[in-house]
């Protein structure tokens, strides 16, 4: 199968991408950057670049939601690179002569808002906030693309866990210097998936033609931020555990901080549950088991 990924460079495409080419697949990257190309892959940084018919297109491109501060600036950007780079993206598959038959787009939990008390399942409508109403559009851009020859796999992701990136490196930095912490409360959701989860939950959404609409791609058991750090200092032992004041987030990150950080959501992977996924790493303890000591 030949496979088209934007924002391939990145977190999950950086894990994906050996995956895809082991089992025999080929592999575009569409990026920014100048890669060299390696057998079976490709970087172009035209969609238009793109010179063989493509079976199968994953969209993970986007400015990272928690790199910067909002600024009215960078919501442009986080917008521009999902919302619209998702249009553009579907218009150029609608043109191919060979229409590739799936499409998986990254959409993500914050699309349910925050909530201390719901339990989301992917029947839930989308919540308030930049960043629910940011993943719905990103979501709707998506949708144009689904036909009896096209089908469409929305991967609403929760926050990935691995060793080398992603929020848990941020997480874990205090833990090195033997204080264990969480934000705020300490009594807010945090729904987490360990990122062989997700390579391995886009790999049967590409292959099971059965699987299609919103996966709540996260792991069944999610935590409060406070069992997060009891769990983490399991595996590092720490001198003192303290929660960091909201109000301070709040100065140093703006807006960011209440809705990434100090709010957050329960979600449940019905549909992953429906389709027969079994989990690599369905509890926090075995995700970071795997994490911390490799
Ligand atoms: N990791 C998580 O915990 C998590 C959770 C929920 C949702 N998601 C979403 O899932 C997708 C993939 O996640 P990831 O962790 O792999 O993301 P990532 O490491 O931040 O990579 C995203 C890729 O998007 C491209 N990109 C970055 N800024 C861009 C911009 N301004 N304009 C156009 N392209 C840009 C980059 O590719 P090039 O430099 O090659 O162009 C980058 O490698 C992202 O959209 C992310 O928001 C991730």
């Amino acid at each position: 199968m030949h496979v088209l990924i934007t924002g391939g460079t990145g977190f999950i495409g950086s894990a994906l991408i050996p995956q895809l080419l082991s089992r025999g697949d080929s592999v575009t990257v569409l990026t920014r950057q100048t890669r060299s190309n390696q057998k079976n892959l490709c970087y172009v940084n035209e969609l238009d670049h793109v010179d063989q018919p493509v079976d199968a297109v994953i969209n993970l491109a986007g400015a990272s939601l928690a790199a910067k501060r909002w600024s009215a600036s960078y919501k442009a950007e986080m917008v521009e690179s999902r919302v619209n780079f998702t249009e553009r993206l579907v218009q150029w598959m609608g043109r191919q002569a060979q229409i590739p038959k799936v499409l998986i787009s990254g959409s993500a939990i914050g699309f349910y808002g925050c909530s201390l008390e719901q339990r989301f399942t992917e029947d839930f409508p989308g919540g308030a906030g930049f960043a629910a109403t940011l993943c719905q559009a990103w979501e709707s851009a998506a949708h144009v693309v689904e036909s009896e020859s096209t089908r469409l796999v929305l991967l609403r992701l929760g926050v990935v866990f691995d060793r080398d990136g992603g929020a848990l490196q941020e997480m874990i930095r205090s833990f090195r210097l033997g204080v264990g912490s969480w934000v705020g409360r300490g009594d807010q959701w945090l729904s987490w998936i360990h990122r062989a989860d997700v390579v391995g939950i886009i790999l049967m959404a590409l292959d099971n033609k059965a699987v299609s609409g919103v996966l709540n791609a996260v792991a069944p058991n999610p935590v409060t931020h406070r069992e997060f750090c009891d769990t983490l200092a399991r595996q590092k032992p720490v001198v003192i555990k303290l929660g960091v004041p909201g109000a301070v987030l709040r100065l140093l990150l703006g807006e960011m901080a209440d809705e990434l950080l100090l709010q957050g959501q329960y979600v449940d992977p019905q549909a992953l549950s429906a389709v027969g996924y079994n989990f690599k790493f369905p509890s926090l303890e075995s995700a970071l088991t795997d994490v911390v000591s490799r």
